[in-house]
């Protein structure tokens, strides 16, 4: 008996022990950072950040659809804020919203994050935040249609410029959280001068201001993973029967994707691998999960407190599944989970099979 209290007395004071660590780990980590700045963000000296919605609403109308106007107003943060989350990040002096409320991306040296911004954060990664600097309103062309001045900078005019010097200052960060750029580099796609631009902001036919021309344009909705037709172009899948081990195999391959799969973040793939026999019954069912799992759900999305699973670019991961005797059907059904569950279900966007 008092060997069994000893054992639990040892038990639960390394506990206390490794609760004290943590914390006094994580408030070390803390206190040792500055607060995070909030400046005053680079505007136009004479126009203001609601004229560019109106003036060229037909891009407005795209990048309202978009996560970079959603990355303060929509479902993320709003569930972020109900929580009281951001108080929490606020006193851990973590900073946020530097990414999600941008002061200036366009005047920072390389390599740095932008600082929050204090005026309308509420409009998250807005036309500001990207087009306007120091120097005024930067672009591909360089024309302003005589509304406005405007310079032309390499940055807009080469994708590959865009994607290293303007996405990278937010999608290039070190932890899984949106390490996209990085991810990029190594890949054929990147080679091949493919880049983030040519995926996400594809060329549309469409005037740039209210009553302009129609014309040959980069779309701003920044389409991703919400889109399920974005997420089944870029799916590459088959099913393999091998008739002599009586198994069916499911090979999901990223090559079509220009970074791993899931891209970054929480996000991840789910398949879900079923075996029907004649009478259309499920025999067996294999579900497998890519991306990433939290070993403590919501707060730690790092090694060693998270397993990665997700398949980086180039590579393939295989599920294979044992065959009953007789004649059936095996399918593979295709599901993308969002990260921190916001939407109550998964995205099924892709379902293949094949008869045995
Ligand atoms: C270095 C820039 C940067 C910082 C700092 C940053 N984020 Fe993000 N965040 C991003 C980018 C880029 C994305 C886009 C999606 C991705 O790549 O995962 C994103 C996406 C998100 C999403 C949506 C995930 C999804 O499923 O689309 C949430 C929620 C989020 N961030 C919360 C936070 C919180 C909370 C913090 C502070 C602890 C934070 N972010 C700090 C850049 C940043
Ligand atoms: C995340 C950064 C980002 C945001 C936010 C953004 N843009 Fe852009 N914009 C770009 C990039 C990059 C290009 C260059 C695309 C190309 O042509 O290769 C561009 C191009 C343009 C062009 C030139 C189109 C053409 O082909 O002539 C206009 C006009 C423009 N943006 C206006 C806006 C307006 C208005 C908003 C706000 C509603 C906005 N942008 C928001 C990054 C952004
Ligand atoms: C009074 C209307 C009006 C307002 C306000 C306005 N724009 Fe423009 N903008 C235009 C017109 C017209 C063009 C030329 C469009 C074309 O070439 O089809 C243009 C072109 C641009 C371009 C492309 C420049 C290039 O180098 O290719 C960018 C970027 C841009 N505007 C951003 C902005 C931003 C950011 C704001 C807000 C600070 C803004 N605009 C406010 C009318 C306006
Ligand atoms: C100022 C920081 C910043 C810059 C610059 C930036 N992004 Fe983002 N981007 C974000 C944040 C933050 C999110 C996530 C919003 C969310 O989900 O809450 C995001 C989301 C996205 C998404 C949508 C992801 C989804 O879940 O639907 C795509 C695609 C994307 N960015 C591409 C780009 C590209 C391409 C560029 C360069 C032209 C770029 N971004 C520049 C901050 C930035
Ligand atoms: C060859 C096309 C392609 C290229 C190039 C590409 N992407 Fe993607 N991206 C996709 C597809 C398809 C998805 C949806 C599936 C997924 O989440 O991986 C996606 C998803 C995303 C997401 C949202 C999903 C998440 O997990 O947060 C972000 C953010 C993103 N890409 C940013 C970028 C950035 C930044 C670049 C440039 C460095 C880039 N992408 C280059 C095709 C591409």
């Amino acid at each position: 008996m008092s060997g069994t209290l000893r054992v639990l007395r040892i038990a639960s004071l390394s506990v206390a022990a490794l609760l004290f660590t943590s914390v006094a780990y994580f408030a070390f980590g803390a206190l040792s950072r500055d607060t995070p700045s909030v400046v005053q963000g680079t505007t136009h000296e004479s126009l203001s950040r609601e004229s560019c919605v109106e003036c060229h609403a037909p891009i407005a109308a795209e990048w309202r659809e978009s996560y970079h106007f959603l990355s303060v107003a929509g479902p993320f943060w709003k569930r972020i804020r109900d929580r009281s989350f951001d108080r929490l990040f606020e006193r851990l002096r973590v900073p946020c919203m530097n990414c999600h409320a941008p002061a200036n991306i366009l005047d920072l040296p390389p390599g740095q994050h932008p600082v929050e911004r204090a005026d309308a954060p509420e409009l998250g990664v807005d036309c500001v935040s990207c087009h306007v600097s120091d120097r005024g309103i930067l672009g591909p062309s360089g024309e302003g249609g005589g509304a406005h001045e405007a310079t032309e900078d390499r940055r807009f005019r080469d994708p590959v410029m865009a994607t290293t010097m303007l996405c990278a200052a937010c999608h290039d960060e070190p932890s899984e959280h949106a390490r996209t750029v990085e991810s990029w580099r190594s890949t054929q796609f990147a080679k091949d001068g493919v880049t983030c631009l040519h995926c996400h902001m594809p060329e549309v036919e469409a005037p740039a201001v209210t009553g302009g021309p129609k014309r040959l344009r980069r779309s701003h909705s920044f389409i991703a993973d919400k889109d399920p037709r974005m997420l089944r172009g870029a799916l590459n899948a088959s099913i393999t029967i091998v008739s002599e081990t009586r198994e069916a195999m499911v090979r999901i391959t990223n090559d079509r994707m220009g970074h791993s799969f899931p891209a970054s973040g929480m996000n991840s793939l789910i398949v879900e691998v079923a075996v029907h026999d004649e009478s259309e019954r499920a025999v067996t069912t294999v579900r497998r999960s890519f991306g990433t799992r939290e070993l403590i759900p919501g707060y730690l999305d790092f090694w060693p407190f998270a397993e990665i699973s997700k398949i980086p670019y180039g590579e393939s991961r295989e599920m294979t599944v044992e065959l009953p005797t007789g004649h059936g059907v095996v399918s593979a059904e295709f599901r993308y989970r969002d990260w921190f569950a916001l939407r109550d279900r998964d995205l099924t966007f892709a379902r293949i099979e094949k008869a045995y």
